[in-house]
C-alpha cells in the first residue's frame, strides 16, 4: 500500500473525518459535529492517508499555551502499523508550533491500545475522572510537556501511567 502521509485539514473533511470516527467510537460523532468544531479557529484536523484511502484522523484544540487532544482514531485494518503514533506525533508538532508547551488528553482506563500509545509517546498521568464515560468508566487525565526534554511533566506527575 501506498506511503502514509499526515495532513492538515478544514471543515470540507469533516465527512472523511466522522467515517473514521465511526469505525472508532460508539457513539460516533456527526460529520456536523466535527466541521462545527472545524470552524473554530483553535481547532487542528488531521487526516492520515495512504494513496486515496482515509485511514485515520485527529482532532486537537490548541489555545495559548495549551493543547488539548480531542480524538484519535485509526480504521480497525491499519492498526498496529505506527499510524496512530504518527497522527500523535503530528498533532504535537503542530501545536507546538503553534506555541502550546502542554498537550492534555483524556483515556478511559479500558481503553489499553489508548493507554499503550500515550505511554509510549511519554505521556503521565495528572488526574482521574471517576465515571467520566458512558460505559462508567474513568477516564485518566493525561499530560506531555511539548518543549524540554519530552518526558512529560514530572512536577505534577501524581501517579506514572502504567500499561
Ligand atoms: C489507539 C489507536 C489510535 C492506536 O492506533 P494504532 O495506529 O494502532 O497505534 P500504533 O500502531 O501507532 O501503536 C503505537 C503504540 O501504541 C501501543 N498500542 C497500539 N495498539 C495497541 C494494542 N492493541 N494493544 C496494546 N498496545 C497497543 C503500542 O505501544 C504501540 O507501539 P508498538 O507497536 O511499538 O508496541 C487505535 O487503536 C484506535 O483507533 N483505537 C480506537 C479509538 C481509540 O481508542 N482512540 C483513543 C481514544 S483515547
Amino acid at each position: 500500500m501506498s506511503a502514509l502521509r499526515i495532513e492538515r485539514t478544514g471543515p470540507d473533511s469533516a465527512g472523511r473525518m466522522s467515517d473514521v470516527h465511526a469505525v472508532c467510537f460508539q457513539p460516533f460523532w456527526s460529520a456536523g459535529e466535527i466541521a462545527a468544531m472545524m470552524q473554530m479557529p483553535t481547532t487542528l484536523g488531521l487526516l492520515a492517508r495512504k494513496g486515496d484511502a482515509v485511514v485515520g484522523m485527529a482532532l486537537c484544540r490548541i489555545a495559548a499555551d495549551e493543547a488539548e487532544l480531542l480524538t484519535i482514531g485509526v480504521v480497525p485494518e491499519q492498526r498496529g502499523q505506527g499510524v496512530g503514533e504518527q497522527i500523535l506525533a503530528r498533532g504535537e508538532t503542530e501545536a507546538a508550533s503553534r506555541g502550546a508547551g502542554r498537550m492534555f488528553l483524556e483515556v478511559s482506563t479500558l481503553n489499553a491500545a489508548g493507554k499503550s500509545l500515550y505511554l509510549k509517546s511519554g505521556y503521565a498521568q495528572i488526574g482521574c475522572r471517576r465515571g467520566y464515560y458512558g460505559d462508567g468508566s474513568d477516564a485518566l487525565v493525561l499530560e506531555k510537556t511539548l518543549f524540554g526534554d519530552g518526558q512529560g511533566s514530572g512536577s505534577k506527575l501524581i501517579t506514572p501511567l502504567s500499561e
